[in-house]
């Protein structure tokens, strides 16, 4: 019978490629749902949404929620999933800097939340999904049979952003991202709805080194 298996833990602990992994060898879907969270951002960005102190024009995107659509695809080449926003590949722009200091704010919102965990909560329904992300074991599946969570040092995450984002060509700069890595753990662990925290059934995995 094929399982659900939820992996969380904080940003760049290496969730997604542990789960990308999985997946491959059990032959499964891998949901990663920050890429749900970083695709609404994108929208945000790209539709005004974001006042100039950072803040989000709540009102607006609660109104143009609506018309998001969030899916993933299997690039047959590289066998790894794709995230397209409304139709188009959006792999790349929710994985810069300029997604990565939006996010949080958008992924405080209890109605972007709800929204989207109802989402996951119907791919995981068929079951046979490994899902990667802050809420999984404790909100999205609370029952799913393997909970895993993930965790490693700020500076060992920080540098591992930093080697993808070099990897990609796309610019980066170390203190930036260790910054902005402390600051999402901050807003992550501190916010009212679903905080990260790991679920008491939960396997944890530090993966420093
Ligand atoms: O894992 P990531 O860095 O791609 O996630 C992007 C942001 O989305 C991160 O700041 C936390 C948020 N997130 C969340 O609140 N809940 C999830 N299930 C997944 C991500």
């Amino acid at each position: 019978m094929p399982m659900n298996i939820a992996i969380d833990g904080p940003v760049g602990a290496g969730k997604s490629s542990i789960a990308d992994q999985v997946a491959q060898r059990l032959h499964i879907l891998h949901l990663d749902t920050g890429a749900m969270y970083r695709s609404v951002t994108l929208f945000a960005l790209r539709n005004g949404l974001f006042n100039a102190d950072g803040s989000v024009k709540a009102d607006d995107l609660k109104e143009m929620l609506p018309q998001v659509n969030v899916s993933f695809k299997l690039n047959a080449a590289t066998g790894l999933p794709e995230t397209y926003l409304n139709g188009e590949m959006v792999e790349r722009d929710i994985r810069g800097m300029e997604v990565s200091s939006h996010v949080s704010p958008i992924a405080a919102i209890p109605f972007v939340r709800e929204a989207l965990v109802a989402q996951q909560k119907a791919m995981g329904n068929e079951k046979g999904v490994v899902m990667d992300g802050r809420d999984i074991g404790t909100v999205v599946f609370p029952d799913a049979e393997l909970k895993i969570f993930v965790t490693a040092s700020p500076e060992v995450r920080a540098k591992r952003r930093y080697d993808e984002l070099q990897a990609k060509g796309q610019p980066a700069d170390y203190d930036d991202i260790l910054k902005n890595v402390q600051q999402r753990d901050y807003i992550d662990t501190h916010r009212e709805v679903s905080p990260l925290r790991q679920a008491e059934d939960a396997i944890v995995l530090d993966n420093s080194h």
